[in-house]
């Protein structure tokens, strides 16, 4: 009899990172699991919206292997700090290499953020793997979107519903706070601005998630834009509450993995004069947000 991937998922040792969302994945090694493993793993990611997997020893090569589990790897938009012969690999750090240039991009994704908003199709998911990692400070914090808009009044939800949000990555890198990226011809036309919906519909069950972002917003449709930011600030000081996040405290050899189909995340600082950081990120392809009623 063959075990249905439910089973399976059944069968792994799980403990919620935070009350209904996430989960913590114990007691697998991906770097040797077999496919089947892996998908299972990738069917508690579809099911509990992020997963965390701890002492991990993962090469290039099976970071490849286990984000192609997921979907197909998506390149990123600075292409500067990719690992050499992995262009689906970006590191982000605050280390210099021998000649004083930065290894990776650094202070990247602070702020309240998901992954990919100025793209028509944003990524599916973000997979950061940590290789070095402060003693303090430089968490990542996860809100679940769809337990946010849950909690919303009827009426409320009933006014986002139908709302459209501009979303530019030239806006964002223009006003960004911690920016080391420049504006090439090339960057720029590979990233037009896009019309997202506000409410997010998840593909897998039809979850609603408040796909409000910071950073890449630059209009809501059909609103002025002091009532539109005012608003955006209202939303996503509404999504970060405490019982809303997960702030994960990074040890080495972590994988975590988060949908931004439903969540939001940002990075935090830490001492960056006292601490060295590597991570790496990987995306993995998604779709055009679905609005309400489409
Ligand atoms: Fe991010």
């Amino acid at each position: 009899m063959t075990t249905s991937l439910t089973e399976s998922v059944a069968a792994l040792q799980i403990t919620p990172l935070k009350s209904e969302f996430g989960a913590h994945i114990h007691n697998i090694d991906l770097k040797n699991a077999d496919d089947a493993t892996l998908a299972t793993v990738v069917e508690a990611f579809r099911l509990h919206g992020a997963i965390l997997l701890r002492n991990q020893s993962m090469e290039p090569d099976d970071l490849m292997r286990f984000i192609s589990a997921f979907g197909e790897p998506e390149l990123h938009t600075q292409k500067n700090y990719c690992l050499p012969g992995y262009p689906h690999i970006f590191k982000l750090s605050n280390m210099l290499d021998e000649n004083g240039k930065p290894l990776g991009a650094h202070n990247d994704g602070v702020g309240w953020h998901t992954d990919y908003s100025y793209k028509k199709e944003p990524v599916m998911c973000t997979m950061l793997y940590a290789v070095t990692v402060p003693d303090e400070g430089g968490e990542t914090l996860l809100a679940d979107q769809v337990a946010a808009y849950e909690d919303l009044p009827e009426a409320k939800k009933a006014q986002l519903d139908p709302l459209k949000i501009h979303h530019s990555y030239v806006h964002f890198i223009e006003n960004r706070e911690f920016n080391s990226y420049q504006i090439s011809d090339e960057i720029r036309d590979a990233n037009p601005d896009v019309i997202h919906p506000m409410i997010r519909v998840h593909p897998a069950d039809g979850r609603k998630a408040l796909w409000i972002s910071t950073g890449t917003v630059k209009h809501i449709i059909g609103m002025e834009d002091d009532q539109a930011m005012k608003l955006v600030d209202e939303l996503v000081e509404y999504v970060t509450q405490p019982k809303y996040v997960y702030s994960h405290k990074w040890q080495q050899g972590d994988v975590l993995m988060w949908d931004n189909r439903c969540t939001l995340h940002t990075g935090s600082l830490y001492d960056d004069k006292k601490y060295n950081r590597m991570a790496h990120r990987l995306w993995v392809k998604g779709e055009a947000p679905i609005s309400v009623g489409d």
